[in-house]
């Protein structure tokens, strides 16, 4: 960690107050920082290094509708191999650099059948489907508690907040439970049943362990997941990653003013 912070201060002049995490074909928003310094994950000392496809891995800092923010293009994942605790390095050297707020958004599965695919949801909860927990090990204190509360793990602020932007940008916004499976393979129609009758409105791969670190350290927290499909059983159709590509893709500009907006008017 101080070798991978000492490489970072090194290389940024402003620390950086928000970090987004962009998730599966919505890295683009990385694209319109201002005046951004970019660094390759290889290049970092003691980053992981991304393998899937639709991740460009890297980081980018810059500025954002004036504000300082840190953005990892690409994410890693649990499916790919690495440990939780890897997988969230990034979001404790977000915290040591002086981060106070993460944005964390994804691509997911609709659940809830009101949903459609494009539509953004606001994650108002999460159900960790991992079994696992990035926390598990030795705690140090100094970072945050041994058993820390997730009652309220997705700010009530900042979702009224989206609520509000979204209402502001006339953009038609769900709300609900993300689940974080381990993945690769997608869910079956039964699992789909099954997380349903659990609670959950989206599924996907990622953010759960983000989430858990950020909270751990007091990090405040937003989630936003893009449905990108239905999930399994839902259509009469199969589930492939270019499908998630590709609705991603489309809703490209309503995610981007979406999330500027909110960043804008982020306190
Ligand atoms: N299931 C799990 N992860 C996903 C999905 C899905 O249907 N869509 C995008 N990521």
């Amino acid at each position: 960690m101080n070798n991978t912070i000492k490489f970072l201060r090194k290389k940024v002049s402003v620390l950086p107050e928000i970090g987004l995490i962009l998730g599966s074909g919505l890295g683009v928003l990385a694209d319109e920082i201002e005046n951004p310094i970019k660094i390759p994950y290889n290049e970092i000392p003691g980053f992981p290094v991304s393998t899937v496809e639709g991740h460009a891995g890297q980081l980018v800092i810059g500025t954002l509708q004036g504000k300082q923010v840190i953005t990892m293009q690409g994410r890693f994942h649990f499916y790919e191999g690495y440990s939780l605790e890897r997988v969230t390095f990034p979001v404790r050297v977000m915290k040591e650099l002086g981060v106070k707020t993460v944005i964390v958004t994804n691509a997911a599965g609709g659940i809830n059948e009101n949903f459609t695919p494009g539509d953004l949801m606001v994650i108002t909860d999460h159900i960790n489907n991992f079994g696992d927990n990035p926390l598990i090990g030795p705690n140090d204190p100094d970072v945050g508690v041994r058993f820390p509360d997730m009652s309220t793990a997705y700010s009530k602020k900042y979702i009224s907040l989206a609520k509000q932007v979204a209402h502001q940008l006339d953009i038609a916004i769900k709300e609900g439970v993300y689940v974080g499976n381990t993945g690769p393979s997608y869910e079956t129609p039964a699992e789909i049943r099954m997380l349903r009758m659990l609670g959950g409105d989206a599924v996907g791969m990622s953010t759960v362990p983000e989430v858990i670190v950020a909270r751990h350290c007091n990090l405040d927290v937003l989630g936003i997941s893009c449905i990108s499909n239905m999930a399994a059983g839902i259509l009469d159709q199969p589930l492939t990653h270019d499908e998630v590509i590709e609705t991603t893709e489309k809703v490209r500009e309503n995610f981007l003013s979406f999330v500027k907006e909110i960043v804008k008017e982020m306190n």
